[in-house]
């Protein structure tokens, strides 16, 4: 059965963009389909300024929407990274595989790492290393699919070159991974930058829609979204990006095309208007659902729980068979049973596996 692995990174309160570009995709589709896990990635808001008590409420409050968006424990495992060791204990190898031309090419750093610097900040080591620690999530698991928005694509594809690398050196131990990437909504823009992505960390408020904003607030923030100069509705990404994005998310919302809901409308008014409507609809039941279950954060804690019990069950071999692999001794007590299962890697000059160990 094809296995998915997603996450979410609690560094602030989750978006439309979230919510279109992923979360609505891993509910409807991926629980049904395949062998799924959905992961809080906590580590991971570590790697910029923090609060910790901000983090571990936003955690909170990323698991909760998980379940309202609705994901179901019966069909797939909800957790949190840091109730995991794998994570960590993986992410340290693969640093051992990847290299430091390799992080400091990728995009998100170089955006999050100029910010932080321009702010008169100081960047943490972790930021660079964290497509690892991505890489970890993912490869712990041997999933197949990362269903993920467009920003992530290039975090997948490293990790797909961190799996090949090192299943040429040490021996076969990884499933080689690739993303799923919506058609519409994989890059939702910010409503007042629309050449920026709509991001939960980010400061501008009016420009980002929460998925806990109230139906009003969302109305207000959507009316008031930059449109381009011009009059005529087209869709037309290069030149006209903030029509673009309305009708991106209006397409979203409703399972429409964009191309083809611009020839509907004559007028931005109208055009916004609709998109809030079709924004406010998607979000209701979310936060309806959610409502309830900040009623009972029992069921919560026990879905994460059970989901951190099952995720360790099912990343604890495959991490297992990396240590071995790439030469790490087995503690004592593990020694005869990978004596017996792993053997001697041979590995003859660079990469070249005569015995894979697993
Ligand atoms: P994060 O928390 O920034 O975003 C979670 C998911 O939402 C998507 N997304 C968007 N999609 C469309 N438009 C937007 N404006 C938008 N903003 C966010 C993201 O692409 C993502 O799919 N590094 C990841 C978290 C992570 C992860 C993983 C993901 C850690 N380990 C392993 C997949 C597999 C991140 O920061 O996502």
């Amino acid at each position: 059965m094809t296995r998915v692995f997603s996450g979410v990174k609690p560094t602030g309160h989750l978006t439309l963009g979230n919510y279109l570009g992923a979360m609505r995709q891993w509910a409807a589709v991926d629980q049904h389909r395949a062998e799924s896990l959905f992961c809080i990635v906590d580590l991971h808001a570590l790697t910029v300024d923090h609060d910790p008590a901000r983090v571990r409420r936003l955690s909170r409050q990323a698991a909760t929407l998980l379940l309202a968006s609705g994901l179901d424990p019966e069909l797939c495992t909800v957790f949190v990274q840091s109730h995991v060791d794998e994570h960590a204990r993986l992410s340290y190898v693969l640093e051992c595989v990847a290299t430091d031309g390799e992080m400091r090419r990728m995009i998100q750093y170089k955006e999050k790492a100029a910010r932080e610097r321009a702010r008169g900040g100081s960047v943490r080591l972790s930021l660079l290393t964290y497509p690892v620690l991505m890489a970890a999530d993912i490869l712990a698991y041997g999933a197949d699919e990362v269903p993920v928005g467009d920003d992530q694509a290039q975090h997948v594809e490293l990790t797909r070159d961190l799996a090949v690398r090192f299943n040429q050196r040490y021996g076969y131990t990884f499933t080689v991974p690739r993303a799923t990437v919506p058609n519409v909504g994989a890059r939702v823009m910010n409503l007042q930058e629309p050449l920026s992505k709509m991001g939960k960390s980010d400061d501008s408020g009016p420009g980002i829609v929460y998925l806990l904003d109230e139906p009003d607030v969302v109305r207000r923030k959507v009316m008031r979204a930059v449109t381009d100069s011009g009059r005529d509705v087209v869709y037309d990404r290069e030149d006209r990006p903030g029509l673009a994005n309305l009708l991106e998310i209006l397409a979203s919302c409703t399972g429409g095309n964009p191309s083809e809901l611009s020839g509907v409308y004559e007028s931005y008014g109208a055009l916004k208007k609709d998109t809030a409507e079709a924004v406010v609809e998607v979000l209701r039941p979310v936060q309806e659902r959610h409502k309830e279950l900040c009623a009972d954060p029992g069921y919560v804690e026990g879905v994460l729980r059970d989901g951190a019990e099952r995720a360790r069950a099912m990343a604890r071999p495959t991490v297992d068979a990396a240590y071995r692999a790439i030469g790490l001794l087995p503690a004592a007590s593990d020694t005869a049973a990978s004596d017996t299962a792993a053997g001697d890697t041979g590995v003859v000059g660079s990469g070249v596996v005569l015995n894979a160990a697993r």
